[in-house]
């Protein structure tokens, strides 16, 4: 499984680089407008970070001239960045010729198996189903990941799954086991999934028996 670092902060970006982590970065208009740099420059230096893979920017039309016109100013940026459409009537129509242009898209806002199905029928490259948005409203967003991905299994569609507003590390295992291609990462969850208090304990206990083995024999590690 992939994984997208969910963020627009380039500090944190750069961290979960280093972690060996990051197949790719989403932005949406919220982070974005967390950062204090212009987009244009941010993206691009995000893109720069990630080299050649892919890096979702979203711009903020409702209407497909709109979009359209935003899509390709955005794709001009950087070779690595990904349009995000949002999941409208419009945002297809966009999706369709934009796919014909050879601009990869990540249609955003998706909340049903059926919203994902057309969106993928539309030509998009990645469809992100909502999975803790739908939580907060009571609603199952694994089970949207889980149908999304045997639908696409069924028929051997190409657009891969991005399970994204992931705001747990249970959000990325059970995405991972329902078969979402990728899982799109807040950085603070990626620590919360590195931290184990077993783990943390282990390293305490290995070392204090070290520090013991010392006084008695020479067992230092050369650095
Ligand atoms: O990947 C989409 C994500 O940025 C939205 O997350 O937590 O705002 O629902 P959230």
């Amino acid at each position: 499984m992939k994984l997208f670092i969910d963020s627009a902060n380039l500090k944190q970006i750069k961290e979960a680089d280093a972690l060996g982590i990051a197949d790719g970065v989403t932005t949406n208009p919220t982070l974005v407008s967390k950062e204090e740099q212009d987009f244009k420059s941010l993206i691009q230096d995000i893109c720069a970070v990630m080299g050649d893979r892919p890096v979702s920017a979203e711009g903020i039309s409702t209407d497909t001239e709109g979009m359209l016109k935003e899509a390709r100013t955005l794709a001009k940026w950087a070779p690595n960045v990904v349009v995000k459409i949002p999941m409208t009537a419009d945002g297809l129509k966009a999706v369709r010729v934009l796919s014909q242009e050879e601009i990869k898209t990540n249609v955003t806002l998706i909340f049903t198996a059926n919203q994902a199905l057309l969106a993928a029928k539309a030509g998009a490259t990645y469809v992100s189903p909502f999975m803790g948005r739908l939580d907060d409203i009571d609603q199952d967003g694994l089970l949207v990941v889980k149908d999304t991905a045997a639908i696409f299994e069924n028929y051997d569609i190409r657009a891969e799954i991005i399970a994204a507003s992931v705001r747990h590390p249970l959000h990325v295992s059970a995405s991972a086991k329902a078969k979402a291609h990728i899982a799109t990462v807040p950085p603070a969850l990626i620590h919360q999934m590195i931290r184990h208090p077993l783990t943390e304990a282990g390293i305490k206990r290995f070392f204090q028996d070290w520090e013991k083995a010392k006084q008695q024999k020479d067992i230092e590690i050369e650095r």
